[in-house]
């Protein structure tokens, strides 16, 4: 098989420091896993993030062959990875034990930007989780009935980010972009953010620091996916046939999938609302849209694969999937 984690290699990674908060949640997600039929897929070691202990000469040989998100090829990432290094860069619930929540469990909303949200007074329901995930594009203002107004994790690329500011989030979660013309200037954007520099290097080079992701950034509030976990989700969960045809070098799981699977992979219960169902010719591609329009595809991305894989979560019990019918 083409799937490789290499997990000893570096000897670092899932072995000295943990990758998930255990807390004592009596049924979650990673507990019902096993008598599921994902029970071969899910590795319950994956490292969902990386941070700056993650890089070592051995690690930066074995993920120099890949590229864009799924590895450091072609990556000027030396000095961005090494400052993140602090416990919210490591661990998805950094916070848990602030004491701000109360319940056993760690209780995720993950949000689409789906149609169907619109005119779902889904809102409260989502603010009531512990984390709310959003991704890309998702506006919450005069929408905050259908899909509330709490948002803990912002998932992106940056190459969606040049036109907006999410200073309101708690979290950044980075998925490096693949259509960039260099993956590398999400590491700099990144580093040049949250240290409050000049983007010293790449096309965007300039004297200030980038506002892109708001005036208060720290490094704190970044956390990036590892690329093992965006190859795991490709080759294991979004398995595409456009990875038979010349799309492959460009396929990848979208934002959104990425975002719903760490949540699934980290949470101990997942909630998804706005994700796409087998209904989505009822409803308009964004919940926002200005007028409605029919749901875009794009080459890079398999959504009918993802669709279906939300269809086969839901009923095997592992997440709870919002539908209309
Ligand atoms: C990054 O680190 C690797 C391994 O230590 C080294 O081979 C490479 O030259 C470094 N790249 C840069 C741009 O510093
Ligand atoms: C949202 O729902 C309202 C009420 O049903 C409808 O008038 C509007 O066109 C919908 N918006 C979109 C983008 O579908």
């Amino acid at each position: 098989s083409s799937f490789c984690v290499c997990m000893g290699g570096g000897g670092i990674i899932g072995k000295v420091t943990p990758i998930i908060k255990i807390t004592n949640c009596p049924n979650n997600i990673r507990k019902r896993v096993p008598q599921t039929q994902f029970a071969e897929m899910f590795l319950h070691s994956i490292p969902v993030l990386q941070w700056a202990k993650h890089f070592s000469p051995v690690e930066y040989q074995r993920l120099s062959h890949y590229g864009g998100a799924h590895g450091w090829g072609s990556v000027i990432l030396n000095s961005s990875l090494a400052i993140l290094n602090t416990p919210a860069n490591r661990l998805m619930f950094d916070d848990w034990e602030n004491g701000a929540h109360r319940s056993e469990c760690i209780r995720c909303a993950v949000v689409g930007n789906g149609g169907i949200l619109n005119g779902s007074r889904k809102g409260k329901e989502i603010d009531e989780h512990d984390y709310v995930f959003r991704v890309n594009g998702a506006a919450l203002t005069g929408f905050e009935n259908d899909v509330g107004s709490r948002t803990s994790f912002y998932t992106f690329s940056t190459n969606t980010m040049r036109n907006s500011m999410r200073s309101y989030a708690r979290c950044l979660l980075l998925t490096i972009s693949y259509f960039c013309l260099s993956p590398s200037v999400d590491y700099i954007l990144m580093k040049a953010a949250s240290t409050h520099t000049a983007i010293d290097q790449g096309p965007e080079r300039s004297k200030n620091p980038p506002t892109y992701f708001g005036e208060d950034v720290t490094v704190e509030k970044f956390k990036i996916y590892h690329p093992d976990f965006i190859r795991y989700l490709r080759n294991r969960f979004l398995h595409s046939n456009l990875l038979k045809t010349g799309a492959r070098r460009i396929y990848r799981p979208s934002t959104g999938a990425v975002m719903l699977l760490a949540a699934i992979h980290t949470c101990d219960q997942v909630d998804a609302y706005g994700f796409m169902t087998p209904d989505y010719t009822l409803y308009s591609d964004h919940y926002y849209d200005k007028q409605r329009r029919a749901v875009r595809f794009f080459a890079n991305h398999d959504m009918r694969m993802e669709m279906r894989l939300w269809q086969e979560l839901h009923n095997a019990g592992l997440i709870n999937l919002f539908m209309r019918q």
